[in-house]
């Protein structure tokens, strides 16, 4: 069975990706992968600064982060859409999980190997897409193998009701033929 956790870059309350977010868990569970939904707001981390990490080490947040990034074999990435690149949330927290802990941990290691998607949700009528352009050229020079199919929902303030489905089937099947190219490549690559 895939693991496959999903990060939303978002720790706002009402955020559109974390709902999207919400939606995704459940449908690739229904696909059969074993999922892994990390909640923002456990992840309290300060903004990356070389200057804590040659004192302290990463910050106990970013270990509990990073341990969860190494257990999966894919991620999706749901993704805000700030000035039309990533939010710095996210950023912030590829750049933490990045980092090595010991001399002989290879470089990039929750990252290598490892199969991703793509999503984004936003008022705009992109829906966060020229983000995605972004996160996509990131993952790649890190060595996720980034599946070639994402989503953005455009309108996104108006596509969710009140229990946090989407309004139009239509975008649920587009968020399920992402997670369903994800699965069958992390399940190519074993
Ligand atoms: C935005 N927003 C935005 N939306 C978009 O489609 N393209 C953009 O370039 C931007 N730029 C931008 C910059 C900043 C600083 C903020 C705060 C917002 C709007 C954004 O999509 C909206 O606030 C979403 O609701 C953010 O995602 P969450 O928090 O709902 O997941």
């Amino acid at each position: 069975m895939t693991k496959l956790l999903i990060l939303p870059g978002s720790a706002r309350r009402d955020s559109y990706n974390r709902k999207l977010a919400a939606v995704a868990a459940r449908v690739a569970t229904d696909a059969g992968a074993e999922v892994d939904l990390i909640d923002p707001a456990e992840y309290d981390l300060p903004l990356f600064n070389q200057e804590i990490e040659d004192a302290t080490g990463l910050p106990e947040a970013a270990k509990r982060l990073k341990e969860r990034f190494t257990a999966a074999d894919a991620i999706l990435f749901v993704s805000p859409e700030y000035n039309s690149s990533i939010a710095p949330l996210m950023k912030n927290y590829i750049d933490w999980v990045s980092r090595t802990e010991t001399d002989d941990e290879p470089a990039l290691s929750a990252y290598r190997g490892k199969v991703a998607g793509l999503l984004s949700a936003s008022p705009g009528k992109l829906g966060g897409l020229r983000g995605l352009v972004h996160l996509r050229a990131i993952l790649g020079n890190i060595g996720v193998l980034v599946v070639p199919k994402q989503f953005s929902l455009s309108g996104a303030d108006g596509k969710f009701d009140d229990t946090g489905k989407l309004t139009e089937e239509s975008a649920e099947k587009s968020v399920r033929g992402v997670i369903q190219e994800v699965l069958s490549v992390a399940g190519k690559l074993g």
